[in-house]
Protein backbone atom coordinates (compact mmCIF):
# COMPACT_ATOMS: atom_id res chain seq x y z
CA UNK A 1 0.00 0.00 0.00
CA UNK A 2 1.45 3.36 -1.02
CA UNK A 3 1.99 5.72 1.67
CA UNK A 4 -0.43 9.24 1.20
CA UNK A 5 2.86 11.95 0.31
CA UNK A 6 1.78 15.04 -1.11
CA UNK A 7 4.47 17.05 -2.87
CA UNK A 8 4.73 20.09 -0.16
CA UNK A 9 7.09 21.67 -1.90
CA UNK A 10 7.98 23.19 -5.67
CA UNK A 11 10.35 21.50 -7.45
CA UNK A 12 13.67 22.97 -8.48
CA UNK A 13 13.86 23.38 -12.28
CA UNK A 14 14.77 20.46 -13.71
CA UNK A 15 18.22 19.75 -15.76
CA UNK A 16 16.42 19.45 -19.39
CA UNK A 17 17.97 21.59 -21.71
CA UNK A 18 16.69 23.34 -25.32
CA UNK A 19 17.46 19.77 -27.98
CA UNK A 20 16.50 17.12 -24.79
CA UNK A 21 13.73 15.16 -25.54
CA UNK A 22 10.33 13.95 -23.90
CA UNK A 23 8.57 11.07 -25.57
CA UNK A 24 4.14 10.89 -24.97
CA UNK A 25 3.74 7.37 -24.30
CA UNK A 26 -0.24 7.44 -25.27
CA UNK A 27 -2.22 10.24 -27.81
CA UNK A 28 -2.26 13.67 -27.14
CA UNK A 29 -5.89 14.77 -27.05
CA UNK A 30 -7.30 18.48 -27.62
CA UNK A 31 -8.23 18.68 -23.38
CA UNK A 32 -5.84 15.71 -22.44
CA UNK A 33 -3.72 15.92 -19.48
CA UNK A 34 -0.31 15.65 -21.08
CA UNK A 35 -0.91 19.03 -23.25
CA UNK A 36 0.68 20.22 -19.74
CA UNK A 37 3.50 18.28 -20.46
CA UNK A 38 4.00 19.01 -24.04
CA UNK A 39 3.58 23.17 -23.71
CA UNK A 40 5.84 23.23 -20.34
CA UNK A 41 8.90 20.58 -22.29
CA UNK A 42 8.07 23.37 -25.77
CA UNK A 43 8.78 26.06 -23.31
CA UNK A 44 12.04 24.46 -22.40
CA UNK A 45 12.87 24.06 -26.01
CA UNK A 46 12.79 19.88 -25.86
CA UNK A 47 12.02 18.01 -28.93
CA UNK A 48 8.49 16.53 -28.33
CA UNK A 49 8.06 13.57 -29.76
CA UNK A 50 4.22 12.12 -29.83
CA UNK A 51 3.05 7.71 -30.40
CA UNK A 52 -0.43 6.82 -31.36
CA UNK A 53 -2.74 4.48 -30.10
CA UNK A 54 -3.43 3.99 -34.23
CA UNK A 55 -6.60 3.04 -35.21
CA UNK A 56 -9.02 0.06 -36.19
CA UNK A 57 -10.71 -1.02 -39.57
CA UNK A 58 -13.94 -1.40 -39.96
CA UNK A 59 -13.21 -5.17 -40.03
CA UNK A 60 -10.92 -4.87 -36.78
CA UNK A 61 -7.84 -4.43 -37.89
CA UNK A 62 -5.35 -2.34 -36.02
CA UNK A 63 -3.59 -0.10 -38.03
CA UNK A 64 -1.30 2.81 -38.05
CA UNK A 65 -2.83 6.49 -38.59
CA UNK A 66 -3.22 7.16 -42.89
CA UNK A 67 -2.08 10.65 -43.78
CA UNK A 68 -4.95 12.55 -43.37
CA UNK A 69 -4.84 11.33 -39.45
CA UNK A 70 -1.32 11.92 -39.10
CA UNK A 71 -1.06 15.64 -40.33
CA UNK A 72 -3.96 16.12 -38.28
CA UNK A 73 -2.39 14.36 -35.08
CA UNK A 74 0.55 16.00 -35.50
CA UNK A 75 -0.60 19.64 -35.96
CA UNK A 76 -2.17 18.81 -32.28
CA UNK A 77 0.44 17.59 -30.70
CA UNK A 78 3.03 19.99 -32.44
CA UNK A 79 5.71 17.52 -33.25
CA UNK A 80 6.77 14.16 -34.91
CA UNK A 81 4.81 11.12 -34.26
CA UNK A 82 5.82 7.54 -34.19
CA UNK A 83 3.34 5.93 -36.37
CA UNK A 84 2.88 2.71 -35.26
CA UNK A 85 0.06 1.37 -33.47
CA UNK A 86 0.27 1.55 -29.74
CA UNK A 87 -2.92 0.30 -28.79
CA UNK A 88 -2.84 -1.80 -25.33
CA UNK A 89 -5.13 -4.14 -24.20
CA UNK A 90 -6.59 -7.70 -25.71
CA UNK A 91 -10.64 -6.94 -26.03
CA UNK A 92 -9.74 -7.42 -29.94
CA UNK A 93 -7.81 -10.12 -29.60
CA UNK A 94 -9.09 -13.28 -31.28
CA UNK A 95 -6.79 -16.87 -30.50
CA UNK A 96 -6.87 -20.34 -31.00
CA UNK A 97 -9.59 -19.32 -33.56
CA UNK A 98 -11.79 -18.15 -31.17
CA UNK A 99 -13.62 -14.86 -31.22
CA UNK A 100 -12.61 -11.85 -29.57
CA UNK A 101 -14.05 -10.64 -26.20
CA UNK A 102 -15.67 -7.67 -28.11
CA UNK A 103 -16.96 -9.91 -30.65
CA UNK A 104 -18.48 -12.77 -28.13
CA UNK A 105 -19.86 -9.73 -25.83
CA UNK A 106 -21.79 -8.11 -28.81
CA UNK A 107 -24.51 -11.36 -28.29
CA UNK A 108 -24.87 -10.84 -24.89
CA UNK A 109 -28.34 -9.21 -24.37
CA UNK A 110 -28.53 -6.08 -21.62
CA UNK A 111 -30.50 -8.77 -19.09
CA UNK A 112 -28.19 -11.51 -19.59
CA UNK A 113 -24.81 -9.41 -17.81
CA UNK A 114 -24.98 -10.92 -14.88
CA UNK A 115 -24.43 -14.80 -15.71
CA UNK A 116 -21.60 -13.94 -18.53
CA UNK A 117 -18.42 -15.59 -17.65
CA UNK A 118 -15.10 -15.68 -19.83
CA UNK A 119 -12.84 -19.40 -19.62
CA UNK A 120 -9.73 -17.95 -17.61
CA UNK A 121 -7.16 -19.64 -20.21
CA UNK A 122 -9.18 -17.92 -22.63
CA UNK A 123 -8.44 -14.65 -20.92
CA UNK A 124 -4.77 -15.01 -19.93
CA UNK A 125 -4.30 -16.52 -23.53
CA UNK A 126 -5.93 -13.08 -25.17
CA UNK A 127 -3.87 -11.10 -22.40
CA UNK A 128 -0.64 -12.63 -23.68
CA UNK A 129 -1.53 -11.86 -27.34
CA UNK A 130 -2.52 -8.06 -27.01
CA UNK A 131 0.71 -7.65 -24.70
CA UNK A 132 2.90 -9.49 -27.49
CA UNK A 133 1.70 -7.21 -29.89
CA UNK A 134 1.94 -4.36 -27.70
CA UNK A 135 5.23 -4.92 -26.92
CA UNK A 136 6.36 -6.00 -30.29
CA UNK A 137 5.32 -2.26 -31.51
CA UNK A 138 6.85 -0.06 -28.57
CA UNK A 139 9.99 -1.94 -29.74
CA UNK A 140 9.48 -1.06 -32.78
CA UNK A 141 8.92 2.68 -31.49
CA UNK A 142 12.07 2.54 -29.18
CA UNK A 143 14.24 1.42 -32.36
CA UNK A 144 13.04 4.49 -33.93
CA UNK A 145 13.82 6.57 -31.15
CA UNK A 146 17.62 5.51 -31.07
CA UNK A 147 18.28 6.50 -34.32
CA UNK A 148 16.32 10.05 -33.78
CA UNK A 149 17.73 10.81 -30.25
CA UNK A 150 21.43 11.94 -30.45
CA UNK A 151 24.13 11.10 -28.23
CA UNK A 152 24.56 13.48 -24.76
CA UNK A 153 20.46 14.03 -24.98
CA UNK A 154 18.41 14.10 -21.77
CA UNK A 155 15.35 11.95 -22.53
CA UNK A 156 11.77 11.96 -20.25
CA UNK A 157 9.26 9.70 -21.37
CA UNK A 158 5.69 10.07 -19.91
CA UNK A 159 3.56 7.26 -19.83
CA UNK A 160 0.00 8.70 -20.23
CA UNK A 161 -2.18 6.04 -21.70
CA UNK A 162 -4.95 4.69 -19.23
CA UNK A 163 -8.19 3.03 -20.33
CA UNK A 164 -9.69 -0.55 -20.94
CA UNK A 165 -13.17 -0.64 -21.06
CA UNK A 166 -13.13 -3.60 -23.52
CA UNK A 167 -15.39 -2.18 -26.71
CA UNK A 168 -18.68 -3.64 -26.43
CA UNK A 169 -22.22 -1.95 -26.54
CA UNK A 170 -23.37 -3.58 -22.80
CA UNK A 171 -20.41 -2.59 -21.86
CA UNK A 172 -21.50 1.16 -22.47
CA UNK A 173 -25.21 0.00 -20.66
CA UNK A 174 -23.51 -1.14 -17.79
CA UNK A 175 -20.97 1.85 -17.26
CA UNK A 176 -23.59 4.42 -17.62
CA UNK A 177 -25.92 2.66 -14.80
CA UNK A 178 -22.73 1.91 -12.28
CA UNK A 179 -21.19 5.84 -13.10
CA UNK A 180 -24.64 7.53 -14.03
CA UNK A 181 -27.57 5.72 -12.77
CA UNK A 182 -30.04 6.82 -10.18
CA UNK A 183 -33.35 4.95 -8.98
CA UNK A 184 -34.11 2.11 -11.10
CA UNK A 185 -31.46 2.63 -13.54
CA UNK A 186 -28.78 2.93 -10.33
CA UNK A 187 -25.99 -0.17 -10.74
CA UNK A 188 -23.76 -1.38 -7.70
CA UNK A 189 -20.32 -0.73 -8.52
CA UNK A 190 -19.47 -3.79 -6.28
CA UNK A 191 -21.94 -5.89 -7.89
CA UNK A 192 -20.65 -5.42 -11.53
CA UNK A 193 -16.75 -5.62 -10.33
CA UNK A 194 -17.75 -8.68 -8.82
CA UNK A 195 -19.25 -10.22 -11.88
CA UNK A 196 -17.68 -11.76 -14.90
CA UNK A 197 -17.69 -9.28 -16.63
CA UNK A 198 -16.00 -6.95 -14.31
CA UNK A 199 -12.85 -9.92 -13.71
CA UNK A 200 -12.66 -9.19 -17.63
CA UNK A 201 -12.74 -5.62 -17.23
CA UNK A 202 -10.25 -5.34 -14.48
CA UNK A 203 -7.78 -7.44 -16.55
CA UNK A 204 -8.50 -5.03 -18.92
CA UNK A 205 -7.26 -1.99 -16.98
CA UNK A 206 -3.96 -3.77 -15.36
CA UNK A 207 -3.20 -4.37 -18.92
CA UNK A 208 -3.77 -0.87 -20.55
CA UNK A 209 -3.35 1.54 -17.32
CA UNK A 210 -0.48 -0.09 -15.42
CA UNK A 211 1.20 -3.11 -17.01
CA UNK A 212 1.95 -0.39 -20.12
CA UNK A 213 3.96 0.83 -17.84
CA UNK A 214 6.22 -1.60 -17.17
CA UNK A 215 6.47 -2.68 -20.76
CA UNK A 216 7.91 0.76 -20.90
CA UNK A 217 10.67 0.11 -18.41
CA UNK A 218 11.48 -3.16 -20.07
CA UNK A 219 11.24 -2.17 -23.58
CA UNK A 220 13.10 1.24 -23.33
CA UNK A 221 16.42 -0.75 -21.14
CA UNK A 222 18.89 -0.65 -23.89
CA UNK A 223 18.11 3.00 -25.11
CA UNK A 224 18.15 3.33 -21.49
CA UNK A 225 21.79 2.56 -21.27
CA UNK A 226 23.20 3.88 -24.48
CA UNK A 227 21.64 7.45 -23.46
CA UNK A 228 23.35 6.82 -19.87
CA UNK A 229 26.82 6.01 -21.88
CA UNK A 230 26.61 8.64 -23.82
CA UNK A 231 26.10 10.97 -20.64
CA UNK A 232 22.61 11.89 -20.77
CA UNK A 233 19.71 11.53 -18.69
CA UNK A 234 16.82 9.38 -18.55
CA UNK A 235 13.22 10.06 -16.39
CA UNK A 236 10.27 8.16 -16.80
CA UNK A 237 6.81 9.99 -15.33
CA UNK A 238 3.23 8.68 -15.50
CA UNK A 239 -0.70 9.56 -14.53
CA UNK A 240 -1.85 8.07 -11.50
CA UNK A 241 -4.94 8.80 -9.58
CA UNK A 242 -5.16 8.38 -6.15
CA UNK A 243 -7.74 10.76 -4.78
CA UNK A 244 -6.56 14.51 -4.26
CA UNK A 245 -6.23 16.74 -1.41
CA UNK A 246 -8.84 19.96 -1.45
CA UNK A 247 -10.18 22.55 0.59
CA UNK A 248 -13.41 21.20 2.57
CA UNK A 249 -14.39 23.14 4.84
CA UNK A 250 -11.41 25.55 4.82
CA UNK A 251 -9.13 22.91 5.79
CA UNK A 252 -7.38 20.41 3.24
CA UNK A 253 -8.67 17.20 3.50
CA UNK A 254 -7.95 14.13 0.95
CA UNK A 255 -11.23 12.84 -0.75
CA UNK A 256 -11.75 10.96 -4.32
CA UNK A 257 -14.57 10.81 -7.13
CA UNK A 258 -16.08 7.30 -6.24
CA UNK A 259 -16.46 4.67 -7.78
CA UNK A 260 -13.04 4.71 -9.24
CA UNK A 261 -12.97 0.90 -10.80
CA UNK A 262 -9.65 1.83 -12.51
CA UNK A 263 -8.36 2.31 -8.79
CA UNK A 264 -6.49 -0.94 -8.36
CA UNK A 265 -4.88 -0.54 -11.55
CA UNK A 266 -3.60 2.48 -10.86
CA UNK A 267 -2.42 1.10 -7.52
CA UNK A 268 -0.16 -1.80 -9.57
CA UNK A 269 0.65 1.63 -11.47
CA UNK A 270 2.18 3.10 -8.05
CA UNK A 271 3.80 -0.31 -7.85
CA UNK A 272 5.44 -0.75 -10.80
CA UNK A 273 7.28 2.94 -10.15
CA UNK A 274 7.88 1.81 -6.49
CA UNK A 275 9.74 -1.60 -8.29
CA UNK A 276 11.83 0.70 -10.69
CA UNK A 277 12.99 2.93 -8.44
CA UNK A 278 14.07 0.44 -6.03
CA UNK A 279 16.07 -0.69 -8.94
CA UNK A 280 17.93 2.73 -9.48
CA UNK A 281 15.29 3.56 -12.53
CA UNK A 282 13.53 7.33 -11.96
CA UNK A 283 10.18 7.02 -12.56
CA UNK A 284 7.63 9.26 -11.09
CA UNK A 285 3.58 8.39 -11.02
CA UNK A 286 1.81 11.88 -10.46
CA UNK A 287 -1.21 11.27 -8.86
CA UNK A 288 -3.35 14.52 -10.41
CA UNK A 289 -6.16 16.19 -9.73
CA UNK A 290 -9.53 15.02 -11.18
CA UNK A 291 -10.19 17.14 -14.25
CA UNK A 292 -12.91 17.14 -17.46
CA UNK A 293 -11.18 15.34 -20.13
CA UNK A 294 -12.28 12.87 -22.95
CA UNK A 295 -11.26 9.80 -20.85
CA UNK A 296 -12.79 11.30 -17.30
CA UNK A 297 -16.89 12.46 -19.02
CA UNK A 298 -17.83 9.13 -18.02
CA UNK A 299 -16.93 9.39 -14.38
CA UNK A 300 -19.75 12.03 -14.49
CA UNK A 301 -19.31 14.01 -10.53
CA UNK A 302 -15.50 13.58 -10.72
CA UNK A 303 -15.44 17.53 -11.63
CA UNK A 304 -16.91 18.68 -8.19
CA UNK A 305 -13.87 18.32 -6.33
CA UNK A 306 -12.65 21.03 -8.59
CA UNK A 307 -14.49 23.93 -7.99
CA UNK A 308 -12.54 24.46 -4.81
CA UNK A 309 -9.36 25.10 -6.91
CA UNK A 310 -10.80 28.71 -6.71
CA UNK A 311 -10.96 29.16 -3.42
CA UNK A 312 -6.95 27.37 -3.07
CA UNK A 313 -6.14 30.08 -5.34
CA UNK A 314 -7.21 32.60 -3.08
CA UNK A 315 -5.63 31.52 -0.25
CA UNK A 316 -2.86 30.75 -1.82
CA UNK A 317 -2.17 33.07 -4.38
CA UNK A 318 -3.89 36.32 -3.15
CA UNK A 319 -7.27 37.97 -4.31
CA UNK A 320 -5.26 39.71 -6.58
CA UNK A 321 -4.08 36.88 -8.81
CA UNK A 322 -7.64 35.49 -8.41
CA UNK A 323 -9.41 38.10 -9.29
CA UNK A 324 -9.11 37.83 -12.58
CA UNK A 325 -10.00 34.00 -12.77
CA UNK A 326 -13.12 34.68 -10.52
CA UNK A 327 -14.48 36.99 -13.42
CA UNK A 328 -14.50 34.60 -15.71
CA UNK A 329 -15.89 31.77 -13.56
CA UNK A 330 -18.28 34.47 -13.00
CA UNK A 331 -19.56 35.16 -16.32
CA UNK A 332 -20.13 32.21 -17.12
CA UNK A 333 -22.41 32.01 -14.51
CA UNK A 334 -26.95 32.62 -14.93
CA UNK A 335 -27.86 35.94 -13.96
CA UNK A 336 -28.55 35.94 -10.63
CA UNK A 337 -26.04 32.97 -9.72
CA UNK A 338 -22.75 33.55 -7.59
CA UNK A 339 -19.43 31.83 -7.36
CA UNK A 340 -19.85 32.39 -3.81
CA UNK A 341 -23.05 30.10 -3.96
CA UNK A 342 -21.60 27.48 -6.46
CA UNK A 343 -18.43 27.05 -4.40
CA UNK A 344 -21.00 26.49 -1.29
CA UNK A 345 -22.90 24.14 -3.08
CA UNK A 346 -19.45 22.17 -4.12
CA UNK A 347 -18.26 22.49 -0.23
CA UNK A 348 -21.64 21.06 1.20
CA UNK A 349 -21.06 17.67 -1.33
CA UNK A 350 -17.40 17.36 -0.63
CA UNK A 351 -18.09 17.41 3.03
CA UNK A 352 -21.18 15.43 3.40
CA UNK A 353 -21.34 12.55 5.95
CA UNK A 354 -22.18 10.55 3.03
CA UNK A 355 -19.06 10.51 2.07
CA UNK A 356 -17.27 11.06 5.03
CA UNK A 357 -18.71 7.75 5.99
CA UNK A 358 -17.57 6.09 2.58
CA UNK A 359 -13.76 7.46 2.13
CA UNK A 360 -10.84 5.94 3.59
CA UNK A 361 -7.66 6.19 2.24
CA UNK A 362 -6.24 2.76 3.69
CA UNK A 363 -9.44 0.98 1.82
CA UNK A 364 -9.82 2.95 -1.39
CA UNK A 365 -11.10 2.96 -4.06
CA UNK A 366 -14.58 2.81 -2.98
CA UNK A 367 -17.91 1.35 -4.14
CA UNK A 368 -20.35 3.32 -4.66
CA UNK A 369 -23.85 3.04 -2.80
CA UNK A 370 -27.35 4.76 -3.96
CA UNK A 371 -27.54 7.18 -1.71
CA UNK A 372 -23.88 8.76 -2.55
CA UNK A 373 -24.60 8.59 -6.22
CA UNK A 374 -27.70 10.19 -5.72
CA UNK A 375 -26.28 13.13 -3.60
CA UNK A 376 -22.89 12.90 -6.64
CA UNK A 377 -25.14 13.14 -9.56
CA UNK A 378 -27.73 15.85 -8.02
CA UNK A 379 -24.94 17.81 -7.22
CA UNK A 380 -23.33 17.77 -9.86
CA UNK A 381 -26.22 18.70 -12.21
CA UNK A 382 -27.30 21.49 -9.82
CA UNK A 383 -23.85 22.73 -10.53
CA UNK A 384 -23.83 22.23 -14.20
CA UNK A 385 -27.63 24.08 -13.89
CA UNK A 386 -25.70 26.93 -12.78
CA UNK A 387 -23.95 27.71 -16.21
CA UNK A 388 -25.37 30.23 -19.05
CA UNK A 389 -23.97 27.68 -21.66
CA UNK A 390 -22.93 24.23 -21.04
CA UNK A 391 -20.30 24.18 -23.71
CA UNK A 392 -18.47 26.95 -21.39
CA UNK A 393 -18.29 25.55 -17.64
CA UNK A 394 -15.88 26.39 -14.96
CA UNK A 395 -14.38 23.18 -14.65
CA UNK A 396 -13.66 23.48 -17.86
CA UNK A 397 -11.40 26.95 -17.09
CA UNK A 398 -10.34 24.82 -14.42
CA UNK A 399 -9.41 22.20 -16.09
CA UNK A 400 -6.62 24.12 -18.23
CA UNK A 401 -5.13 25.30 -15.01
CA UNK A 402 -4.48 21.83 -13.36
CA UNK A 403 -3.20 20.55 -16.67
CA UNK A 404 -0.86 23.12 -17.56
CA UNK A 405 0.64 23.35 -13.64
CA UNK A 406 0.53 19.80 -13.23
CA UNK A 407 2.78 19.76 -16.65
CA UNK A 408 4.79 22.61 -15.62
CA UNK A 409 5.26 20.43 -11.75
CA UNK A 410 5.75 16.79 -13.30
CA UNK A 411 8.55 17.87 -15.80
CA UNK A 412 10.72 19.50 -12.88
CA UNK A 413 9.35 17.18 -10.43
CA UNK A 414 10.53 14.11 -12.56
CA UNK A 415 13.99 14.92 -12.83
CA UNK A 416 15.24 14.90 -9.08
CA UNK A 417 12.05 12.39 -7.76
CA UNK A 418 11.32 13.12 -3.91
CA UNK A 419 9.44 9.27 -4.32
CA UNK A 420 8.51 7.01 -6.94
CA UNK A 421 4.41 8.23 -5.95
CA UNK A 422 3.56 12.01 -4.93
CA UNK A 423 0.36 13.29 -5.22
CA UNK A 424 -0.07 17.03 -6.68
CA UNK A 425 -2.81 18.42 -5.01
CA UNK A 426 -4.76 21.72 -5.12
CA UNK A 427 -2.62 23.59 -2.57
CA UNK A 428 0.85 23.04 -4.38
CA UNK A 429 -1.17 24.04 -7.84
CA UNK A 430 -1.99 27.27 -6.13
CA UNK A 431 1.52 27.65 -4.67
CA UNK A 432 2.87 27.40 -8.16
CA UNK A 433 0.63 29.92 -10.04
CA UNK A 434 2.72 32.90 -8.14
CA UNK A 435 6.14 31.36 -8.29
CA UNK A 436 8.09 31.79 -11.41
CA UNK A 437 7.53 28.24 -12.92
CA UNK A 438 3.86 28.66 -12.78
CA UNK A 439 4.24 32.35 -14.37
CA UNK A 440 1.70 33.33 -16.90
CA UNK A 441 -0.61 30.11 -16.06
CA UNK A 442 -3.64 32.09 -14.64
N1 LIG B 1 -8.98 13.32 -16.14
C1 LIG B 1 -8.74 13.12 -14.85
O1 LIG B 1 -9.53 13.53 -13.98
C2 LIG B 1 -7.48 12.42 -14.41
C3 LIG B 1 -7.08 12.50 -13.07
C4 LIG B 1 -5.87 11.92 -12.68
C5 LIG B 1 -5.12 11.22 -13.62
N2 LIG B 1 -5.54 11.12 -14.93
C6 LIG B 1 -4.71 10.36 -15.86
O2 LIG B 1 -4.17 11.20 -16.86
C7 LIG B 1 -3.81 10.40 -17.98
C8 LIG B 1 -4.31 11.06 -19.24
O3 LIG B 1 -5.73 11.01 -19.25
P1 LIG B 1 -6.68 12.23 -19.62
O4 LIG B 1 -7.70 12.33 -18.54
O5 LIG B 1 -5.86 13.40 -19.97
O6 LIG B 1 -7.50 11.69 -20.86
P2 LIG B 1 -7.15 11.54 -22.43
O7 LIG B 1 -8.36 10.89 -22.98
O8 LIG B 1 -6.70 12.80 -23.03
O9 LIG B 1 -5.91 10.52 -22.43
C9 LIG B 1 -6.06 9.14 -22.29
C10 LIG B 1 -4.85 8.47 -22.90
O10 LIG B 1 -4.99 7.05 -22.81
C11 LIG B 1 -4.71 6.48 -24.08
N3 LIG B 1 -5.45 5.23 -24.21
C12 LIG B 1 -6.72 4.95 -23.87
N4 LIG B 1 -7.01 3.66 -24.14
C13 LIG B 1 -5.89 3.12 -24.65
C14 LIG B 1 -5.53 1.83 -25.13
N5 LIG B 1 -6.41 0.82 -25.13
N6 LIG B 1 -4.29 1.64 -25.59
C15 LIG B 1 -3.38 2.65 -25.59
N7 LIG B 1 -3.65 3.88 -25.16
C16 LIG B 1 -4.88 4.11 -24.69
C17 LIG B 1 -5.13 7.55 -25.07
O11 LIG B 1 -4.47 7.37 -26.30
C18 LIG B 1 -4.63 8.81 -24.36
O12 LIG B 1 -3.25 8.98 -24.56
C19 LIG B 1 -4.40 9.01 -17.73
O13 LIG B 1 -3.40 8.18 -17.19
C20 LIG B 1 -5.45 9.29 -16.66
O14 LIG B 1 -5.77 8.18 -15.88
C21 LIG B 1 -6.69 11.72 -15.35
Amino acid sequence: MTEYRPMKCLPEKAGYRAGDYIVLVGELFGRGYANGLVEEARSIGMNVIGTTMGRRDNDGTLRPLNQVELADAEAVLGGKIINVPLEAGFDMESVDGQPSVAEQLKKVRPDEWAGVDFNDEFISKAVRSGSDRFRTNLAKVVGELDKLIPPGSNVLFSHVMAGGFPRARIFMLLLNRVFKGTGDKYLSSELFWESGIGRLCRASFDEVTADTFRYLLETTAGLRDRIAMDGGQVRYSAYGYHGTGVLVGGEYRWQSYIPYLPGWAKMRLEDIAAEASASGIQATVFNCPEIQTNSSALFLGVEISLYPLITSIRREAGEAMAAPLMRRCQDMLKEGTSLEQMLARADAYLASPVLAQLLDFAGWPQHNTSEQADLMLNSSAELMGMHVDQKRLVCAELSRIVFLATGRLMIHGSWKPEAPVVWLNHDLIARLLVDGLGKGIL
